[in-house]
């Protein structure tokens, strides 16, 4: 049977472009390159894509502290950001930010086809203004005592102490953060995206996607508290996209965030020389099936606002979202200011990524529970399972083959590699699922058995007789073949170490659909060493580097 292969568009969230990335931020960009290579695997054409979030005022603040443009400081941690994305191996077809020309036309293009939709209104409403600043607040800008609780020191939009939500403008004896006096309340006419009179069509995209379980619960919880209308103006000054019509009004920057994602696509399709536009890839009658890969704070975001806005725009909905929870390191919440924090980059400096992705891999499932790297536990995970088990496969047999000149044989225990050999679907049907933990699971329950078949031949003992040369090949060569196919099914999750793998075995072209052919006599090179052991000394570096923040 010939099933037609998919057509896919696939995006990590964009991270905000005023920092460098942290552990966080890779458990989402690894959870979704993990997905990419299988479906590639599986022989589904993938548009992999990504960007800096350019836009809005801690952007702007972030860009006058640094006294640059915010330009430049896009620029800066765009550059740096695809850097680090590599250097995990993350697979994007395009990396792009969300300050760009292509944005900007979609941007337009989108609000301008929902505005003459009438889904665009206008109202005034009061803000809290920064005579000195000359800038209206954002609720994170102002703090005072809670409404409710009379708690101090709590920012315009909720109570940490009680739980209150609030208005910016209830807050009792408000100051600015950047002033340090009273801001003023002043009218401003803002732009509202009727997001209430669309409620029917989000409930009806949400009935029609496979949704995670836990996701669905969360949308009804916001069905039920009522939805409101959004506002998706900001004025001047703002760092953003002017709103076409007006002279001092800009996007809220997530307004153009997730058009991002069809600007990145225009971007990716101009640079591969493709006729088409974002828009046919992104039109209502489309083939390309759509999923975006977020964290769970900004679900309402793409699970509520961005469905809306794409059918108010007339363009294709997404055809899933997945959700992920957040990354804690060693039991707690990362937080630089506690001193329990890991960038990115500070765990190049030790490791390779493989190591972290299979980590983070045998953790993920399609729950959004959080997920913890808790590094001791890291270290001993990796030792076991990469090295262990899986490597072990290989570093046994390899020695008996060397008589052999490092070839293969012709006679194989099929029986034990054709049991591998189905259980390799169901592994990436794990994959495809998103639940990465079980295609783990099963990838070191076959790691044991192959071990336990060259425990129960013992090759060692019977490599003492000549006699039972062809027995110790037989074995050996049994042996690497199951060790290949593993190899296979651990692609997706450590594909640096998979093509050294590959390399070593003469089989840099193997795929998935060749795994059905066993390897029968074939030289492969002499054995180096594939994945070392983590050492003490790397942990501990890591744990030094957390705690510098
Ligand atoms: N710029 C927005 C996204 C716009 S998408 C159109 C944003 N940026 S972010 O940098 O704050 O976060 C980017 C992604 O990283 C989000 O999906 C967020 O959930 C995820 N994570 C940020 N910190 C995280 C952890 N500690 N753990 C896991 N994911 C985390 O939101
Ligand atoms: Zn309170």
């Amino acid at each position: 049977m010939i099933t037609k292969k998919k057509e896919l568009i696939v995006t990590s969230a964009l991270p905000y472009a005023n920092g460098p990335l942290h552990i966080g931020h890779l458990l989402e960009h690894i959870q979704t390159d993990i997905w990419v290579r299988s479906q590639r695997i599986l022989g589904n054409h993938c548009i992999y894509l990504c960007a800096s979030d350019a836009h809005g005022t801690p952007i702007m603040m972030k860009a006058e502290e640094e006294n640059i443009s915010p330009e430049k400081l896009v620029d800066k941690y765009m550059k740096a950001h695809k850097k680090t994305l590599e250097s995990f191996q993350v697979s994007h077809d395009c990396y792009y930010q969300t300050h760009s020309e292509e944005n900007k036309k979609y941007s337009e293009l989108i609000y301008n086809t929902a505005l003459e939709n009438g889904y665009i209104k206008k109202q005034n409403i009061k803000q809290l203004y920064d005579e000195d600043k000359k800038l209206f607040l954002a609720d994170r800008y102002v703090q005072g005592n809670c409404p409710k609780c009379n708690a101090p020191d709590q920012y315009g939009d909720n109570c940490d102490v009680c739980g209150a939500k609030y208005e910016a403008t209830e807050l009792i004896n408000p100051l600015s953060i950047f002033s340090k006096k009273p801001p003023v309340i002043k009218d401003s006419e803002h732009l509202f995206f009727s997001l209430t009179k669309l409620e029917a069509e989000i409930k009806k995209w949400i009935d029609e996607s496979s949704l995670q379980e836990s996701v669905i619960n969360k949308l009804q919880e916001w069905f039920k508290d009522g939805l409101m209308d959004w506002d998706i103006s900001r004025d001047a000054p703002y760092f953003g996209f002017k709103i076409p019509g007006f002279e001092d009004k800009f996007f809220y920057v997530w307004l153009d965030a997730p058009i991002g994602y069809i600007g990145t696509l225009e971007k990716f399709l101009k640079d591969s020389n493709n006729k088409a536009s974002a828009k046919d890839l992104w039109s209502e009658d489309s083939k390309y099936e759509i999923y975006h890969f977020i964290g769970k704070d900004i679900l309402n975001f793409h699970a509520l606002f961005w469905p809306a806005l794409l059918h108010a725009a007339e363009f294709k909905k997404p055809s899933n979202v997945f959700v992920h929870g957040f990354l804690t390191l060693n039991g707690n919440k990362m937080s630089k200011s506690k001193g329990n924090f890991l960038l990115a980059d500070q765990y190049s400096k030790e490791l390779d990524s493989d190591y972290l992705r299979y980590y983070l891999a045998s953790k993920l499932t399609n729950k959004i529970d959080d997920i913890d790297f808790d590094l001791k536990d890291f270290q001993k995970k990796v030792n076991t399972d990469l090295v262990g088990k899986f490597i072990n496969i290989a570093s046994r047999v390899q020695k008996f083959l060397k008589t052999n000149g490092n070839k293969l044989g012709s006679d194989l225990e099929e029986n034990l590699i054709d049991e591998f050999k189905k259980e390799a679907k169901l592994i990436f049907q794990d994959y495809v699922n998103l639940d990465y933990s079980n295609a783990c699971k099963r990838i070191m329950k076959l790691a044991d058995s192959a071990n336990q078949y060259i425990d129960h031949n013992q090759p060692w003992v019977l490599a003492k007789e000549e006699i039972n040369e062809k027995e110790v090949i037989k074995i050996s060569s049994t042996g690497m073949n199951l060790f290949r196919i593993l190899n296979i099914c651990l692609e997706p999750i450590i594909p640096e170490t998979a093509f050294k793998i590959k390399n070593y075995l003469n089989l840099t072209e193997d795929n998935f659909e060749h795994i059905t052919v066993s390897v029968k006599n074939h030289e492969i090179q002499s054995f180096k060493p594939l994945i070392e052991r983590i050492e003490d000394d790397k942990i501990d570096n890591l744990i030094e580097a957390s705690k510098s923040g």
